[in-house]
């Protein structure tokens, strides 16, 4: 489903990346990553197994310093503010990890509330529902509030992890292969889903992905990383108007919606 929305506002990135250079002992995984997220827009990073897309975003969100390179997010410089900062900054952020990391032994309701009471010193019960029935209405799950996390499908959980990054109201959602492991048809919701989100509650995002129809479906522009580098970035059309050895075979071998 294609969607219609305004387009994002290029003045203002709210991330902001020059220069990023990662390695693991010998192996340099990103070479010079240079990025803005603009307000408003889905912007998909794409690429194979292995080119270093969980590391750029765990950067991004603190998990992971970098060599080299100057990283802002939000207004803040990553280099140069302090563990209460950057905590503060988290709460921002919503990162949807790829194996939704739903605590099993809660109910839905507990798994959403978690987050809260953990971050939210000072809340009340009557919020706290408020909130955990705002997300699940908004992810389409009303009526799992009560059920355990193994009572639900692949697609369900992934909604619910989804739903449980909301409820802190995050400016920025960083979505780790939020297609993985899922089949067809529960992908293209789940990436309505990301549309949805995006417009509901006004947040800028980033989307790992080697999945080309969640890049399509959900992408405002693309950045493809290839050796360490972005290479091409652009609409999904123009990053894929290309005979280059390493982009062609990409677009060829998977399925396109
Ligand atoms: N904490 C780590 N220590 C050592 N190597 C790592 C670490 N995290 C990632 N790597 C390596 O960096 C490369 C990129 O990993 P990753 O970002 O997870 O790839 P992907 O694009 O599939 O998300 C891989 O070769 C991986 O083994
Ligand atoms: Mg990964």
């Amino acid at each position: 489903m294609k969607k219609v929305k305004a387009a994002a506002d290029h003045s203002n990135p709210v991330i902001s990346i020059r220069g990023l250079k990662k390695s693991f002992e010998d192996y340099a995984v990103l070479r010079g990553i240079d990025l803005d997220l603009y307000a408003g827009e889905n912007l998909v990073v794409l690429g194979r197994s292995g080119t270093g897309k969980s590391v750029l975003i765990k950067i991004i969100s603190g998990l992971l310093s970098p060599d080299e390179g100057e990283i802002t997010v939000l207004g803040h410089n990553l280099a140069q503010i302090t563990e209460k900062q950057l905590q503060e900054l988290r709460i921002r952020i919503g990162f949807s990890f790829q194996n939704s990391a739903l605590y099993d032994s809660m109910t839905v309701r507990k798994n959403l509330e978690f987050p809260l009471v953990r971050n939210r010193k000072n809340i009340t019960k009557t919020e706290i529902n408020t909130a955990v029935e705002t997300v699940l209405d908004a992810v389409g799950l009303s009526q799992t509030i009560n059920q355990m996390p193994s009572e639900l499908s692949g697609g369900q959980r992934k909604r619910i992890g989804i739903a449980r990054t909301l409820i802190l109201n995050p400016e920025v959602m960083l979505y780790d292969e939020p297609t993985a492991g899922l089949d067809p048809i529960t992908c293209i919701e789940i990436n309505d889903l990301i549309n949805e989100v995006q417009q509901r509650f006004n947040t800028s995002s980033i989307i790992i992905t080697h999945d080309l129809t969640c890049a399509k479906q959900t992408g405002d522009r693309i950045a493809m990383l290839l050796d360490g580098q972005f290479q091409r970035t652009g609409t999904f059309d123009e990053v894929f108007d290309t005979t280059d050895p390493r982009v062609k075979p990409f677009y060829d071998y998977n399925f396109i919606q």
